[in-house]
C-alpha cells in the first residue's frame, strides 16, 4: 500500500523487498539499470539485489560526494546507458542519497529525451526531502543545482532499514529537515519530536511518513515554487550562508547542521518580526542545541555570511528573502529584514550555550 498516491506516482514506505517486485511487475520496461556510489553499492545494493530476485540488471557506479554531482559524472552515466544499448524503454533505479537521486533523475530525464526512473533514497535527507518534489539536477560552475529540470519518477520507494548503515552524523544532518517539516506544518509532530533525545532510538517507520507528507502536501499545492513551496526554505536563508562560508573551514558543516543553526536564527527573526511566541523560540533553540550542540560563529565572518545570503535565488533585487514562522505550523513567506537584524540573529545564536 502506498502511503501517498499522487497524480502520477506513489510513495511507498516499506521494505524494498516488498515494494519493488510488484512495481516492476506493473511497469513495462526493457533494460534495467541501477545507479549506485561506492557506499550504496556496499551497504544497499545487496538488499536491492534480493528484491530484484532473478531480474537481470546493469549496475552503474559513480563516486560519492557533492563534488561529483557535475556534468562530468553525467557523461559517465550517459555513456554507460549508451554502451549498454539503453532504449527509451530502459528503467533506471537510483539507489542512494540526494546526490544519486538528483543526478540519476537528471540523467534519466534527459537521456533520449527522457527514460523512466524510480527513486530509492537511502539517506534520511533524501527519504524525507530530496526524493519528493520532482526537482532534479546537478551543480555547474560552483552553483548548486543550477542545471536541471522538474520531472516525476515512476515511484519513490522508501525503506527505513537503509538508515541502519548511514553514518550517525549523516542521520543527524537529515534530521534537520524532519525538524523543519514539523515546525512549518505539523505542531503535533513538533511536540512529539521534543521527546526524542537520542536519534539512534528514533522510530523512523513512524516519523518518516509524517515528514514526507508535509513536503508532498506543500509541493502538490505549489509544484513550481511560486508561493507556498518557499515555506520549505525555513532556516535555509541563513543556513545556506553559513554552510557556504564554512565549506572552506577546517571542519565544514553538513547541510543539516548549518540549517539547524539557520532555524535558530530565523526563529529569532520570526519572534522579532512576526510575534512567534518567546516560549516557542526557547523550545526551538533548546531542542536544536540538545541535538546539534553549539558551534560559535565568528562575528568577523558575518559579512561573508551576508554576502552569500544576498546570492540566494529567492531574493528580488538587493533584499534578502526569508521564509519565517508566524507560529509553529504557520509559515510566512516573502519576509524581508534589515542586515542589522540578521546580524543580531547570529548574535542571538552565539550567546546560547
Ligand atoms: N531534489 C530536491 O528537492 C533536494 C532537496 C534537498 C537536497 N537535495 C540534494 O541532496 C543532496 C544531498 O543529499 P544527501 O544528504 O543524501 O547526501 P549524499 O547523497 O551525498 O549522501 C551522503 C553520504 O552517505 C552515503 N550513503 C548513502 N546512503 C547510505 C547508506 N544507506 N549507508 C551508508 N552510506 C550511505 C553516500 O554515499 C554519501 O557518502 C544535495 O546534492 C542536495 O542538493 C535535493
Ligand atoms: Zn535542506
Amino acid at each position: 500500500m502506498p502511503i501517498l498516491s499522487l497524480d502520477t506516482y506513489d510513495i511507498h514506505i516499506a521494505p524494498v523487498t516488498e515494494t519493488l517486485p510488484p512495481l516492476l511487475e506493473r511497469l513495462e520496461f526493457g533494460r534495467l539499470f541501477v545507479l549506485v556510489d561506492e557506499n550504496t553499492r556496499e551497504h544497499c545494493l545487496p538488499k536491492l539485489r534480493e528484491a530484484l530476485q532473478d531480474q537481470a540488471f546493469h549496475t552503474i557506479q559513480i563516486q560519492s560526494g557533492e563534488q561529483h554531482k557535475d556534468i562530468g559524472t553525467c557523461q559517465l552515466i550517459w555513456q554507460q546507458l549508451m554502451q549498454q544499448q539503453a532504449g527509451r524503454d530502459a528503467l533506471l533505479l537510483n539507489l542512494g542519497g540526494g546526490v544519486i537521486g538528483d543526478m540519476g533523475g537528471f540523467c534519466a530525464g534527459t537521456f533520449k529525451r527522457g527514460i523512466p526512473f524510480v527513486q530509492i533514497p537511502t539517506t534520511l535527507l533524501s527519504q524525507v526531502d530530496a526524493s519528493v518534489g520532482g526537482k532534479l539536477g546537478i551543480d555547474f560552475m560552483q552553483v548548486k543545482n543550477s542545471i536541471g529540470l522538474f520531472r516525476d519518477p515512476q515511484a519513490v520507494l522508501i525503506d527505513p532499514t537503509f538508515l541502519l548503515t548511514l553514518p550517525p552524523r549523516e542521520v543527524r544532518s537529515g534530521f534537520a529537515e524532519v525538524i523543519k517539516h514539523s515546525l512549518i506544518q505539523e505542531p503535533q509532530q513538533w511536540a512529539q519530536l521534543q521527546q526524542l533525545q537520542e536519534l539512534n532510538a528514533a522510530d523512523w517507520i513512524s516519523l518518516i511518513p509524517d515528514s514526507v507528507r508535509v513536503k508532498e502536501r506543500i509541493v502538490a499545492e505549489d509544484p513550481y515554487e511560486k508561493g507556498l513551496r518557499k515555506a520549505l526554505n525555513f532556516g535555509h536563508t541563513i543556513g545556506h550562508g553559513i554552510e557556504g562560508e564554512e565549506l572552506h573551514s577546517a571542519d565544514p558543516l553538513l547541510h543539516g547542521e548549518a540549517i539547524a543553526i539557520g532555524m535558530v536564527c530565523e526563529a529569532w527573526l520570526s519572534h522579532q518580526l512576526l510575534a512567534l511566541p518567546e516560549q516557542d523560540l526557547e523550545q526551538i533553540s533548546r531542542y536544536i542545541l540538545s541535538i546539534y550542540g553549539h558551534r560559535p560563529l565568528a562575528p568577523e565572518r558575518y559579512r561573508d555570511y551576508l554576502q552569500l545570503m544576498r546570492n540566494d535565488k529567492k531574493n528580488e533585487g538587493q533584499s534578502i528573502n526569508f521564509s519565517l514562522l508566524h507560529a509553529v505550523g504557520q509559515p510566512a513567506i516573502n519576509q524581508y529584514c534589515s542586515e542589522r537584524l540578521i546580524k543580531e540573529s547570529l548574535d542571538f545564536y552565539n550567546q546560547l550555550q
